[in-house]
């Protein structure tokens, strides 16, 4: 990664990220229409040389960036490319490659555990509208498989009673964001429902491990949901070279548990996130930033 400067990286990708004339019309097109699924799955990215993985983080070195313009290529176009202190320090590309200390964190830094669906960073006011997940080396032996589950496949399996509930019953959705530690639980006094926007089409936040629901009853119609989410859930194996884009707005995803031989053929992937509401965002809360801190309330 011998360019550091994030912005004259951003710049340089919109004019050269590689990405083809097809895959750019199929970023917009899910950008502007969706999908039923909530995910959109290429492959075939120019990804350039991709080095043995790191091990850790010290290790983590580059010849080139072109997996990264491609990322920020992408990115760009489905919004603003940003980062959060507690992800990677801030980092714009955050990379993913198991450490043998983080086996078995909840972390995306794991191998071993499955990490269970989840909206990424549900509690933030500034949530990511879209992730992006590049692959730059599948795991050795193909176990890993990222799952995405969507608001509108569930929907054919909730009452219009369960959608109502949904849209008015409030969980506190607890934050794992801590200055000196990951997957902590802080209650941030974020009560929220599940089901927000449009009740014809809606937007759907979900993260059952950092959710507390107020009563036994929430908490039997989480689990409700949750078996469904389960049951619709799309199963995505990538492939070196594969971008899988992820509307945060619409779904949430899950990763399962796979096997690292620590010998630098193990699964590597890099991770963009792109907010849309830029300019909203800047005005509620007086900053323009790339970076943001735990955002509760705007
Ligand atoms: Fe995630």
């Amino acid at each position: 990664m011998p360019n550091t400067n994030i912005d004259e990286l951003l710049a340089a990708s919109i004019n050269s990220g590689g990405l083809s004339q097809e895959q750019i019309a199929q970023i917009l097109h899910f950008k502007i229409f969706g999908n039923r699924s909530g995910f959109l799955h290429l492959q075939g990215l120019p990804i350039g040389h991709i080095p043995a993985t790191p091990t850790s983080r010290e290790a983590l070195a580059k010849p080139d960036d072109a997996s990264e313009m491609c990322l920020l290529q992408a990115t760009a176009l489905l919004g603003q490319a940003i980062g959060y202190p507690q992800e990677s320090n801030g980092a714009i590309i955050n990379n993913f490659f198991p450490h043998q200390a983080h086996s078995k964190a909840a972390s995306s830094d794991s191998y071993d555990t499955e990490l269970d669906l989840h909206t990424e960073n549900a509690f933030h006011a500034v949530l990511p509208d879209y992730l992006l997940l590049l692959c730059l080396r599948q795991d050795p032996l193909g176990e890993a498989i990222t799952y995405v589950t969507s608001i509108d496949a569930m929907l054919e399996h909730l009452s219009n009673d369960d959608v109502a509930y949904f849209f008015n019953q409030k969980y506190n959705f607890l934050s794992d964001y801590s200055a000196t530690s990951k997957n902590c639980r802080l209650d941030i006094n974020k009560h929220q429902s599940v089901l927000y926007g449009d009740p014809d089409s809606p937007y759907f936040r979900f993260d059952p491990q950092f959710m507390v629901a107020p009563a036994p009853e929430a908490q039997a119609m989480l689990n409700h949901l949750n078996n469904i989410a389960w049951a619709v859930k799309q199963p995505v194996k990538l492939s070196t070279g594969d971008l899988l884009v992820i509307d945060n707005r619409k779904t949430a995803h899950a990763r399962s548990p796979f096997t690292a031989l620590l010998d630098g053929s193990d699964r590597w992937i890099q991770r963009t996130f792109a907010i849309t509401g830029q300019h909203y965002y800047t005005e509620m809360l007086g900053k323009n930033q790339r970076v943001y801190d735990l955002v509760a309330e705007l």
